[in-house]
């Protein structure tokens, strides 16, 4: 069978091309996830800190443990996505979301349906306290990702400093404490602003997600980019059929949903409005 790259001599554990290829198909199967060939390192080097820490000697031995074991899916799934963000990424959404509250003081619900590690839904919550002038609202905020790990960290609020650089003045007094001690160079979100965003496990792939409906505004950005398009149309069917008529839409900067004019109406630069 043949190994991946040259290096593979150099490696910890042995590695098949084989090996990838089921990698591949179970996270395609179990997150919707579409990893791309390039990938093959990448994925050597997340899991194999699975295998250290499992004291298991293959990717053929890991990959059978994972088939049999619930909780060790959960960490597979961890260990492979990506889970890029930041505060207030792609600005102009912010702005948007700023302007739909203006207009639809009657905003009830908010989902944000891939937060990562938080930065996204506290971005949301930031703009909902401003406009709102509180951090009270009768805005529920939603936040969901498949991956356990990053929800941890956002429950916890705790972030480098240079992470909110790029905030004014005023939302960091406001927002933020600074970390003192041992926590210098760290900042964490106030507790008002924490109450507002309830996080949540959820995979997109699932059958049997089951939401408050309807909801005005989902942030589902960056994420539809690791499914094909079946699973894109599949999975934006179901939030619109969830959505206020009212509602709007973000998407990811490189996310384009104007293949689909039976379900979404370009309403912005990355942002829709629900057909129905
Ligand atoms: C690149 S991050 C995007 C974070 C944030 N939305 C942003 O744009 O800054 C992609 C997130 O999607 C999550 N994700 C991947 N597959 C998912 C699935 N099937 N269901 C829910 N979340 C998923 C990952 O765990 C990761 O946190």
């Amino acid at each position: 069978m043949s190994a991946i790259q040259s290096t593979d001599a150099q490696r910890e554990f042995p590695y098949s091309r084989r090996d990838f290829e089921r990698v591949k198909s179970l996270l395609f199967k179990q997150a919707g996830i579409n990893l791309a060939d390039s990938k093959d390192a990448m994925v050597y080097s997340r899991l194999a800190r699975r295998l250290r820490t499992l004291n298991i000697h293959s990717f053929k031995e890991y990959l059978a443990y994972v088939g049999s074991c619930k909780d060790e899916m959960e960490h597979f799934i961890n260990a492979l996505t990506t889970n890029l963000t930041a505060f207030f990424r792609e600005p102009h959404h912010f702005e948007a979301l700023a302007n739909y509250l203006r207009k639809r003081s009657q905003t009830k619900r908010i989902w944000c349906a891939a937060s990562s590690t938080g930065e996204e839904p506290y971005s949301i919550a930031m703009t909902v306290a401003s406009v709102f002038g509180t951090f009270t609202p009768n805005v529920q905020i939603l936040a969901t990702d498949i991956d356990s790990k990053v929800l941890q960290k956002a429950r916890e609020g705790v972030y480098a400093q240079n992470s909110i650089s790029q905030l004014s003045h005023d939302y960091k007094t406001q927002f933020f404490y600074k970390g003192k001690g041992a926590q210098t160079g760290r900042v964490r979100v106030v507790d008002e602003l924490r109450k507002m965003v309830q996080f949540e496990t959820l995979n997109l792939m699932s059958a049997n997600w089951c939401l408050e409906a309807p909801i005005d505004v989902i942030f589902c950005r960056n994420v539809m980019i690791y499914f094909d398009r079946p699973t894109q149309r599949k999975i934006l069917a179901r939030m619109v059929r969830l959505m206020h008529s009212d509602g709007m839409y973000v998407a990811g900067h490189s996310e384009n949903f104007t293949m689909y004019p039976e379900l979404v109406a370009p309403m912005g630069k990355t942002i829709y409005r629900p057909v129905v």
